[in-house]
Order: C-alpha cells, then structure tokens, then sequence
C-alpha cells in the first residue's frame, strides 16, 4: 500500500514536470499543456473514488473474532451478506438481485440471532435478556427496512447497508465479546 502511494507520487510529480516542459515549449496559447494539466488532478480524484468505493465494504479482522468458531462463522457469512447488498447497491445490479441479497441477509440474520440466543439461553448466560432484547431492538429495525423497500424501492437500500454495517460490528465488538469469557469457561470454543 505505501509502496503504491510512493509510486503514485512519483508519477504525479513527473507528469507535473513534463506539463511544465509542455508550458514552456508550446506556450499557454496551446491547449496540450491545459489538457495534460486537467488529466494530471483528474488522476487522484479517479484513485480516491475508487478507493472509497471499496473502503465501504467489510473485511474480516480478528478484531471481530468472539473466540466461538461457530458464532465466528455466523459473523463471517454475516459480513459477506452484507458486502453483497454494498455490491447491489454500488453496481445498480437491478430489482431482482436487490431484494435477492436484502432477503438472504434479513433471513440469515435472524436465523443468526435465534442460534446466538439458543446457545446463550443452553448455557445460562447471566445477561441473557439484556442480550436479547438488543437483538430483538434490530429484528424490528430491519422489519421496518424490508417494509420502506417494498414502499420506496431501491433508494433506502444505502441505509439499510449502512446500519447493518454499523450495528453487526457494534455489536459483535461490544455486546457478542461479552459472552466470550463466559463460554469458553464452560468449554465452548
Ligand atoms: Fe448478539
Ligand atoms: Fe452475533
């Protein structure tokens, strides 16, 4: 990654040179040098779009890990859900492919959440209800979501990434780490 900014630099500061050179040779009456000025700022900007584009979507980290491999799988193909609606949404993949991917990720979410408590509730997790009353807060926010798509179409999609972006690593770095140490304890891992 450093290398590449290097490298990027490097070009911007010998384009910049050789538009000088073009100044100095054929003059500002000439559009050559304006026209290789132009392309020498679109550069960045084209690299900076991009790179925000893909900045949106989520990669997994060990950051994330609850130290339960099952919850952790769960977690994964939960991030991986979610980067296939950010891909629906940047690439205007159409309706069907849409509402495909935001119907897999409510779907599997929820079936996520019940298999998180199941296994909470099996081994008598002490803040079992406070646990599970978050997850219930974010069933209903998502019912609502699915509700405005069906209303609305397309242009809540950007949001519903974005809170599920937002909650499922929240929530998997605050409240799912909470119940690491106490699992593991009971052997669960
Ligand atoms: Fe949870
Ligand atoms: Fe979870």
């Amino acid at each position: 990654m450093q290398n590449k900014k290097i490298l990027l630099a490097v070009i911007l500061v010998l384009l910049a040179a050789a538009d000088v050179l073009v100044f100095m040779a054929m003059g500002a009456a000439s559009p050559a040098p304006w026209l290789l000025l132009v392309g020498l700022l679109l550069v960045p900007l084209l690299l900076r779009s991009k790179a925000t584009k893909c900045d949106s979507f989520l990669v997994w980290d060990e950051d994330l890990s609850v130290g339960i491999e099952a919850m952790d799988r769960d977690h994964k193909k939960l991030l991986n859900l979610i980067n296939n609606l950010r891909a629906a949404v940047l690439c205007n993949t159409g309706e069907a492919f849409e509402r495909r991917n935001l119907e897999d990720l409510v779907e599997y979410t929820k079936e996520h959440l019940q298999r998180e408590e199941e296994l909470l509730r099996q081994h008598e997790f002490p803040n079992y209800e406070g646990h599970k009353a978050q997850h219930d807060q974010m069933i209903s926010y998502v019912n609502t979501y699915v509700r405005r798509y069906d209303e609305q179409g397309r242009k809540i999609l950007p949001e519903v990434a974005d809170y599920l972006t937002l909650w499922l690593t929240d929530h998997i770095k605050v409240t799912d780490k909470q119940y690491s140490a106490y699992l593991n304890e009971r052997g669960v891992t």
